[in-house]
């Protein structure tokens, strides 16, 4: 069977417009539209475009994003006076410093100086705590809140459904399995040293690639059938843009993939969109 193709551009265009609308009811009742600050240090040229994305997707919905763009030199004490001073500005609603940061500031020193309640990237303790303890009023990050939301435009039923996620960073593979967890999803999380990674992906009927390796999984590690979501964005020796996901042969089997480009990717920025306007309410409640 050739897999239905799960189509994160149009689904994130969708999130815009439900955000949209959102942020245009958060000012008629409040009289100031949410507010985002994207703070990146130095000029990585990933980071820059990244953060410039944030900055205009944000203010295409109506939310205020504002792109603060410091010196590669700015010392870790700087930075914290940045965080403390967006902390204490009642107008900004969400707080996202772009990683990574230069190696001599300390990222956990600075992400745990950001107001849980601002915490759009979903990084601090208290929300990872949150999260993982099934608690309400986490704050996710962007990219596995994405993917939730894909999932659930495929409809897929993750009650009971086992889940495998390979991939254990902070931002997404941790956060993924919380949230597939808390929709009662079993869920393992796996890794590249994991021992048979193979038989274990063959398992999952739900299967989110989040390693950060170009086409580690090929098409005989997908269960027939299965849910696939690929977050990897890897270049090939082509310089061509792959996720961490043999595409073509794993949509023989699968019943829904995510493509790469245009499956996750497109979920990022709107789903921190919509973490903002969600964040903007809950400081207002
Ligand atoms: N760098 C790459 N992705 C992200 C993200 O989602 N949040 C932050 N803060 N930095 C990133």
């Amino acid at each position: 069977m050739a897999a239905k193709i799960l189509d994160g551009k149009a689904i994130a265009q969708k999130v815009r417009d439900e955000v949209r609308e959102g942020v245009a009811r958060f000012a008629a009742a409040h009289g100031r539209p949410p507010g985002l600050e994207v703070v990146l240090v130095g000029e990585d040229p990933a980071s820059v475009t990244h953060t410039r994305s944030k900055e205009r997707m944000s203010n295409e919905v109506g939310i205020r994003g504002r792109l603060r763009a410091l010196p590669a030199a700015t010392t870790e004490a700087e930075l914290l006076a940045c965080v403390a001073e967006l902390d204490a500005d009642d107008t900004v609603d969400g707080i996202l410093v772009q990683l990574p940061l230069p190696a001599h500031i300390r990222a956990h020193a600075v992400l745990d100086a950001i107001d849980p309640a601002k915490d759009v990237d979903g990084l601090h303790p208290m929300n990872a705590g949150l999260l993982a303890m099934g608690r309400p009023g986490a704050i996710a990050p962007c990219t596995p809140v994405g993917c939730m939301r894909l999932l659930a435009e495929a409809g897929v039923e993750l009650g009971g459904a086992r889940a495998v996620v390979v991939g254990r960073s902070n931002l997404v593979g941790r956060p993924m399995a919380q949230l597939l967890l808390a929709r009662h999803a079993t869920v393992a999380i796996a890794h590249t040293r994991t021992r048979d990674l193979k038989a274990l992906c063959r398992e999952a009927d739900v299967l989110v690639a989040a390693a950060g390796k170009a086409k580690l999984i090929g098409g005989d590690w997908i269960k027939e059938g299965a849910t696939v979501i690929d977050v990897g964005m890897n270049r090939d020796d082509a310089g061509k843009l792959v996720g961490d996901v043999d595409f073509d042969a794993a949509r023989e089997r699968a019943a829904w993939i995510t493509p790469v480009p245009g499956g996750v990717g497109p979920m990022t920025i709107a789903s921190l969109l919509a973490t903002t306007l969600r964040a903007a309410e809950a400081r207002v409640a």
